[in-house]
Parts: structure tokens; C-alpha cells; sequence
């Protein structure tokens, strides 16, 4: 979601003539888009920006801008200007399709501007972002989120639901086959409530079944799903689509039911495996990824179980784990029992190694057969392309010529931990 955002404030930089330099030095704008949702990255983003105190110095005319949902609070941005004098524009979510505006506004003015602003909800469609993942290209299908997870600031910073016209997403995911992108993922908070909020028949199945009518051989990804909103229909037109991969991301959040009552999640652990299985019936190699956080205030050895036997049982294909982190203003935050930080720690230790080793022992079951692979990049360190299957596996070859953006067939000669170490056998586009 971020990255993409940051390719949208490259394109209207890009529009306006900006060229993107390779040393931070020779910049004459520099955007911060900061991300507030996990603590961490928060603090990253605090010691990056005053890291740039002495360009700034050096450079006066140099424009320092900092946006994104971390900024979206108002306490925050207010902290971000008086922490860093030299930073020229504060501004939020809401705003940031605007910033070509507010720069030229900046340059003529030479006044500082500090400007965080309610949603109203509008979707800007005219911006061309300046796409830095190819073959891959990220799509938003909409924006915000309803559901108040009550961990999660992200309805706070990036406002209600509201999803892109369908005739909309569908020209922009043309466009992008037709311009070569071979990998499309639609993004959005909860892609299985897209539409509601459109009143004219959209929804995610609809969207689905839309961009199984576009020709030319691409991947559709999508990300996230709200356990509580995937539907039979979803899964059977992911099933019949021949571009969708047949891999869901399916965040659990905790295996325990009272964490994820606390939580807010609005479904239980019995219902969570039932749509699994549901998943499971429909497409049966589904690949299944999650994201699952540890040390939920409250959260007891025992409930910390209940996330691992979860874990053990779906099987997972990969999981995003996560230390909960309180986030200001949210429900959770305000939740007297919080786990000790050591505790924290040892679980996410204890989750990480049990996935890790399940990724393993999956990986080794690839050994000897020829999978299908998207070639991403060439990792320089490894010496070897790389991509992934259709399930979201990693896998590492080498070969003689340039094949990012190429699909190929890998036979798996031996593994590498988690990802796969094959030879190309076929080059198909
Ligand atoms: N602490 C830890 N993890 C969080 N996430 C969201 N909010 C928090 C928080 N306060 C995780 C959830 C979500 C993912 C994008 O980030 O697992 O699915
Ligand atoms: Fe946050 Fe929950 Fe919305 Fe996801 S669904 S963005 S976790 S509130």
C-alpha cells in the first residue's frame, strides 16, 4: 500500500519534470512517506528524516517533505515540524495526491506549510504513478477501511471505505498488460468488501470475473482478505480465473477466540477454520498466508497456544508474525494488561521458528519438479534471477540472459532454507 503510495508522489513529481536521482545528495526534493501502523516503523521513519539535517544545511533551497498516515495524526505532524525546523511540508493521507500543488505553493511562498486535513472522501483518478516494481504493478481498488480492529490505527488515518469505479481499476489493469506488466495485485484493506459502498452491482467477485475477460498471460494477486467477508463466490471466481493465483492472504490476527474478541475481528477460530477448509474444497492447492500478531494485551500462555496449534493445523505458506505494538487512539492502547516486552519477544522467537520450519520442509517438497516461475529481478549477491511460483514460493536460478519480466519453467534441483534453487528448462514469455 505504502510503496505503491510512493510511486504516486514519484509520478507527480514526474509530471511536473522531477527527475529521481540516485544520491540522496544531488536531491532538490526529498519526500518521506511514512508508515504509522506497527511502532517500528515509526521510529524509523523518525530517525531517517533527522539524518537529513545537515543536507538541509548545506542546502537550503533543498525541499524536505514528510506525508503518509503517520503524519495523518494531527499530534504527530505537529511533533514531526517542531522536532525538525528544516522540514518544509507536513501533510497527511488525505492531501497527498495534492502535492504537486502544495510544492509549487512552498516554492512561491517560501513559507513552511503544515497541513493535515479530514477526508472527503474523494478518489483522485489522474495521477500516473511512477511504477517501480515491474513486472509487477500494484492496483488500488479502494481505499480505507470500516472494520476497527482494535489494534489497527489504519481507520483513523486513512478514513471510511470507498472503492474505485470497476471501469476504473479494469482500463487501469488493461493498460498495464497491454504496457507488459505481468503481475497485477489489487490492493486494498478489506478487497472482499469492494463495491458495497458503490451502489451500482460492483463487487469483488464482479472484479474477479471482469479481468478474467482480459487476454494475455499476467498473474492477478490481491491483498488482504477480511476473514469475516471472503465468500464462496470469491473463492469460485478466484477458481476460475485463469490469471488469479491460486494463493490467499488470510490474516488470522491470534488462534485464540478471546484474543480475537478483544481484537475485534468479528469471527472465531472455529469459523476461521471452516473458511479454510471451504478454500481448501474449492481450490485444493490453495497456497494460505496470514498475518498473526503476539502479545495482544491479556494474551496468556495459553492463548498464545491456541495461536500455534491454529498455525499447525491451516498450515500456513508463509506468515507475517507481528509484536503488537499500542497505537495511539485505539482501543487496545488503552487496555490496562499489557504482555511484558520479554514475553512478546520470546513468542514472536517461538512463532517465527515454527513457521520457518514448516516453509522448510514445504520447500524440500519441491525438490524434483519443474514449477512455473515470474522472474523478478537478478539478486547480485546470489548471482541468480529470481522469482516466485504461483504460490508465492521463491525460487533462485542463474542463466546466461536477461529474463526479468519473463516467465519460465524451473525444475527444483535443491533448496536454500526456505527458497528454492532450480534451472531453467523453458523460457515461455
Ligand atoms: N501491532 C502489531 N501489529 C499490527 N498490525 C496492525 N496493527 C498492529 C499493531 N498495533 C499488523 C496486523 C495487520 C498487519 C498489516 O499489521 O497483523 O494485518
Ligand atoms: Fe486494520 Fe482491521 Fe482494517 Fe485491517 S481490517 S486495516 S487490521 S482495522
Amino acid at each position: 500500500m505504502n510503496v505503491h503510495e510512493s510511486e504516486k508522489i514519484a509520478g507527480i513529481l514526474c509530471a511536473k519534470g522531477y527527475v529521481e536521482c540516485k544520491n540522496v545528495e544531488d536531491a532538490d526534493v526529498i519526500v518521506y512517506n511514512t508508515c504509522c501502523v506497527r511502532e517500528n516503523a515509526e521510529q524509523h521513519a523518525f530517525g531517517n528524516i533527522g539524518m537529513i539535517k545537515k543536507l538541509k544545511k548545506s542546502k537550503p533551497d533543498l525541499v524536505v517533505a514528510v506525508c503518509g498516515c503517520m503524519t495523518q495524526q494531527k499530534q504527530v505532524a505537529e511533533n514531526i515540524a517542531s522536532t525538525f525546523p528544516f522540514v518544509d511540508i507536513v501533510i497527511g493521507t488525505f492531501n497527498m495526491d495534492k502535492f504537486g500543488e502544495l510544492l509549487d505553493e512552498k516554492l512561491l511562498t517560501k513559507k513552511r506549510i503544515l497541513r493535515v486535513l479530514e477526508s472527503n472522501g474523494e478518489i483522485c483518478e489522474n495521477i500516473t504513478p511512477m511504477r517501480t516494481s515491474f513486472p509487477n504493478a500494484w492496483v488500488n481498488i479502494m481505499y480505507g477501511c470500516n472494520n476497527f480492529c482494535s489494534y489497527c490505527i489504519v481507520p483513523y488515518v486513512r478514513g471510511r471505505e470507498r472503492s474505485r469505479k470497476a471501469e476504473n481499476v479494469l482500463k487501469e489493469v488493461r493498460d498495464l498488460v497491454e504496457n507488459g506488466y505481468k503481475e497485477i495485485t489489487l490492493l486494498g484493506q478489506n478487497v472482499n468488501s469492494y463495491g458495497k459502498d458503490l451502489d451500482d452491482g460492483s463487487s469483488f467477485a464482479y472484479l474477479i470475473n471482469e479481468i478474467a475477460k482480459i487476454e494475455g498471460k499476467f498473474r492477478l494477486r490481491f491483498m488482504s482478505n477480511h476473514p469475516k467477508d471472503i465468500t464462496e463466490e470469491v473463492v469460485r471466481a478466484i477458481a476460475n480465473n485463469e490469471h488469479a493465483c491460486k494463493a490467499i492472504h488470510l490474516p488470522v490476527q491470534s488462534g485464540s477466540n478471546a484474543m480475537l474478541s478483544l481484537m475485534n475481528r468479528k469471527y472465531t477460530r472455529e469459523q476461521y477454520l471452516q473458511e479454510v477448509e471451504m478454500i481448501r474444497n474449492i481450490i485444493p492447492d490453495c497456497a494460505i498466508t496470514t498475518d498473526i500478531i503476539v502479545g495482544f494485551p491479556t494474551e496468556t500462555e495459553e492463548d498464545f497456544q491456541d495461536t500455534v496449534s491454529l498455525v499447525e493445523k491451516v498450515g500456513y505458506d508463509g506468515a507475517f508474525t507481528f509484536v503488537y505494538s499500542p497505537r495511539e487512539g485505539t482501543v487496545a492502547s488503552k487496555m490496562q494488561e499489557q504482555v511484558p516486552a520479554d514475553v512478546k519477544k520470546d513468542r514472536i522467537m517461538r512463532l517465527v521458528d515454527l513457521q520457518n520450519e514448516r516453509n522448510r520442509v514445504d520447500s524440500l517438497k519441491y525438490v524434483g519438479k519443474t514449477v512455473e516461475i515470474l522472474v523478478e529481478d537478478f539478486d547480485k549477491k546470489k548471482n541468480a534471477y529470481m522469482g516466485r511460483d504461483e504460490r508465492g514460493r521463491m525460487a533462485y536460478f542463474e542463466f546466461g540472459q536477461n529474463l526479468v519480466g519473463k516467465f519460465v519453467d524451473v525444475t527444483i534441483t535443491s533448496t536454500g532454507g526456505m527458497s528454492l534453487l532450480g534451472k531453467v528448462v523453458k523460457v515461455i514469455d
